[in-house]
């Protein structure tokens, strides 16, 4: 939304899909530490949300939230404090309506929503030095009207803390005039376009269960034109590593197509136990710059060939980032040139491989073989310079 501090996609760990509601401090602290320890920090990850469950069941006598005095007994802003004394940003939890989501669906942990007490939520969280919201309509009821009513509310409620504090919400998809229906730019920072994540290829779902990558990609696909700083589709946060289901395959074809689609990078794995591969997938500098991109451009699905797609996106510097996708179970080449991706006409292009590091030049074909689940990425340029960098967003000055 405008004025939002998110002027890149954000970039964080959030607590949902590994831990679900078995969350407690310890493991929020840990996963901060873990943060720094492995590097994701110095690669650019900021944000440290703690997901839904980490409230008391009921307000105070005042009507101030509080946290679960056994599960959080030091309170939430020491909690803040802890992960602001690691030099990272504060993110936190909370739904528009009675309750949370963990509340409606398994009436445990999840506790009292913000309706009627936006504006009291909001003063709350400035004090406790949140700056991040993830606010979960999650509940299967409410108009449309009643949900922009309710996000904008507290988008206002935020804004009149005067605390930069980015707004990323859902809508909850099983509303089907909302999520990729709707474009929640002029409200929020970052909106959930699909029903939630598992760490899945594939589940054939299309509405009201899990999604797998590729339904998520399908969902997401029409809705480049919404993206840009400040306003981010956002397609659910990283399986990238959670409870090793994906091959190393297809943990980089998943971080390939959420950065490429310019989606907030949040991981959602174990980063205390992450072993090397999964943190060289989450660190890839190449692969985060091409999310980071000043643009803020989402990539767009410029040819479909059904078991093989090419994505590309144009960035700051007049290059392209392309993927090109195989979502089947066998080895497929994929092609495309650099006009189909946008590019201008050149006597030459050069296609450095973001994963392999690999650099060729080409007249203008632009093709690989390609990996069952898998995905071949390049930033394709014009002439023929090999380069020799690779990108820091700490050393380049993201902006933020
Ligand atoms: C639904 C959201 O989509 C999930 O990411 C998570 O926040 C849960 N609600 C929490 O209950």
């Amino acid at each position: 939304a405008p004025g939002s501090p998110a002027v890149r996609p954000p970039l964080g760990w959030n607590s949902w899909n590994t831990f679900g509601c078995d969350i407690d401090e310890a493991k929020i602290r840990g996963a901060a530490d873990a943060m720094v320890s492995s590097g994701m920090r110095a690669a650019g990850y900021e944000y440290v949300v703690v997901d839904d469950c980490w409230q008391a069941t009921t307000r105070d006598a005042a009507g101030n939230l509080r946290s679960d005095p056994t599960r959080f007994p030091t309170g939430m802003k020491a909690l803040g404090d802890y992960i602001h004394g690691k030099g990272l940003k504060f993110g936190i939890y909370q739904a528009p309506r009675e309750e949370t989501c963990a509340q409606y669906f398994n009436a445990v942990g999840g506790a009292t929503g913000a309706l009627n007490h936006e504006q009291q939520d909001a003063d709350t969280f400035a004090a406790w030095g949140v700056d991040f919201l993830k606010y979960d309509w999650c509940s299967p009821w409410g108009t449309l009207n009643e949900q922009v009513t309710g996000f904008t509310k507290m988008r206002d409620a935020l804004r009149s803390t005067g605390r930069p504090i980015v707004y990323s919400i859902n809508s909850n998809s099983a509303h089907t005039n909302t999520g990729p229906s709707y474009d929640w730019s002029p409200v929020a920072d970052m909106w959930r376009t699909t029903e939630d994540i598992t760490d899945r290829w594939s589940t054939g779902c299309r509405a009201d269960c899990f999604m797998g990558v590729t339904e998520i990609l399908d969902v997401q696909a029409p809705l480049a034109s919404w993206a840009g700083p400040r306003h981010f589709n956002d397609p659910d946060m990283l399986e990238v590593g959670v409870r090793g289901t994906f091959t190393p395959t297809e943990n980089r074809a998943h971080f390939s197509m959420w950065a490429i689609m310019a989606a907030p990078l949040i991981a959602g794995n174990d980063i205390t136990t992450m072993p090397p591969d999964v943190r060289a997938v989450l660190t890839n500098p190449d692969v985060l710059a091409v999310n980071q991109d000043s643009l803020g451009r989402q990539a767009t699905r410029v040819r479909d060939y059904g078991e093989t797609e090419v994505w590309a996106k144009a960035l700051s510097d007049g290059s392209a980032a392309v993927a090109l996708l195989n979502r089947s179970s066998t080895t497929a080449t994929v092609s495309t040139t650099a006009s189909e991706i946008g590019m201008p006409a050149a006597n030459g292009y050069q296609l450095f491989d973001v994963w392999s590091k690999a650099a060729r030049n080409t007249a203008g074909a632009i093709s690989a073989t390609v990996a069952p689940h898998g995905v071949v990425m390049y930033r394709v340029r014009t002439g023929s310079t090999v380069p020799t960098d690779t990108f820091s967003l700490r050393g380049a000055g993201s902006g933020r």
